[in-house]
């Protein structure tokens, strides 16, 4: 009852500020939007991965644990909002690693519990593709129109989606096994590059010939991709080429870069172009970190210009994990009155 009657009064005046709090893997991350528009952004990266070649889920959480209340703090801070102007706080339900989800979820719940705001769960993968609607100050913005393609490339997924609303999602393709981001991790672990390999590969292959090498491209059927066989692929063209040159990596590092990454483009691709000649959707965006790399970019570009697509490149502070995309979701939802009890728990893959 209090909650629709502050809800209804919300509507009226038209000023929705909302607080978004990220932590589904290792950025933690807060955020303060109103109305969609973007007051704060405020990320903690985990630099404590890097030696490990990968995301260590224990040294996650603790991180998260550390960093959660100077970020959240921050955020608040710097959008001169105190706590008590907040409308709703909307945080990462999932997919995601357990222990950083409870991190973020825990601290929305004890935050909400002591201020009184309502909780709005999000999906994290629909904060991606929503970052597209992010409204930035002193830019016009330009989201794309529905129903629209989406497709969402990160470390963790690699899906096609048919966006029909802020709310409404049909996945039309999807991995069967490791995502675009992690081929590129893997690949780059293999060549001894640093975790994440991903934008160390886009920056590298800036210097080498796409076209060098030539590696197997799966094909799964349908809509989907798989990107394991890529990964062997790649494993056993080095094994080969090692065994004539031990110098083989250090000497073609660009090139191997720049013709892994055209391959992974030309699969993520070819699918794309597949989804938006089956569902006559012209409307194309990208979303999720891989929406990062130049060359992919790029591309999207290219066929924009090829086929009359209207594309759509999500600015580069809202490729990657953030907080910002989990609050502009947390508004439409908060909008739609959908709103999370106390008992919610993290749900670590999707639809789970
Ligand atoms: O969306 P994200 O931050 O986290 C997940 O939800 O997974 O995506 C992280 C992934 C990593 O695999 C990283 O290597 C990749 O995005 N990535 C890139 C680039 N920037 C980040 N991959 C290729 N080129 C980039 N420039
Ligand atoms: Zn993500």
């Amino acid at each position: 009852m209090y909650f629709c009657s502050v809800y209804c009064e919300k509507m009226q005046k038209r000023e929705i500020i909302i607080l978004g709090i990220e932590s589904s893997c290792d950025d933690t991350s807060a955020a303060v939007l109103r109305n969609g528009s973007l007051l704060s952004n405020v990320l903690a990266n985990q630099e404590v991965h890097r030696v490990y070649g990968g995301v260590i889920p224990e040294l996650a959480s603790r991180a998260h644990q550390q960093n959660i209340i100077p970020v959240v703090q921050r955020a608040l801070d710097l959008a001169a909002t105190p706590i008590e102007a907040v409308d709703a706080i909307a945080f990462t339900r999932g997919p995601g690693l357990l222990g950083s989800l409870l991190v973020g979820t825990s601290f929305a719940k004890g935050l909400s519990l002591s201020t009184g705001k309502p909780l709005v769960e999000v999906n994290h993968l629909q904060g991606h593709i929503l970052s597209h609607f992010i409204d930035v100050p002193e830019k016009e913005l330009q989201p794309p129109a529905f129903p629209f393609l989406c497709l969402l490339v990160s470390g963790g997924h690699t899906q096609i989606i048919v966006v029909h609303s802020p709310l409404a999602f049909e996945i039309i393709g999807n991995t069967t096994d490791d995502a675009a981001g992690e081929a590129f991790d893997k690949c780059a672990k293999v060549m001894g590059l640093p975790y994440p390999g991903g934008p160390i590969i886009d920056k590298l292959a800036a210097e080498g010939n796409p076209l060098a090498f030539r590696f197997a491209k799966p094909r799964v059927g349908g809509l989907n991709y798989s990107f394991s066989g890529l990964k062997t692929s790649f494993l056993y063209f080095l094994r080969d080429r090692l065994a004539e040159d031990p110098d083989f990596i250090a000497n073609s590092k660009a090139d191997l870069c720049a013709s892994l990454q055209h391959t992974i483009i030309d699969i993520l691709m070819d699918n794309l172009i597949a989804a938006a000649k089956q569902t006559g959707i012209r409307e194309v965006a990208i979303a999720g970190g891989v929406s990062a790399n130049s060359g992919l970019r790029n591309r999207m570009l290219a066929e924009s210009d090829k086929r009359g697509w209207k594309v759509y490149l999500p600015e580069f502070r809202f490729t990657t994990d953030n907080a910002a995309m989990i609050a502009i979701t947390g508004y439409y939802k908060f909008l739609a009155g959908m709103t999370a009890t106390l008992d919610v728990v993290p749900m670590t893959r999707s639809g789970q």
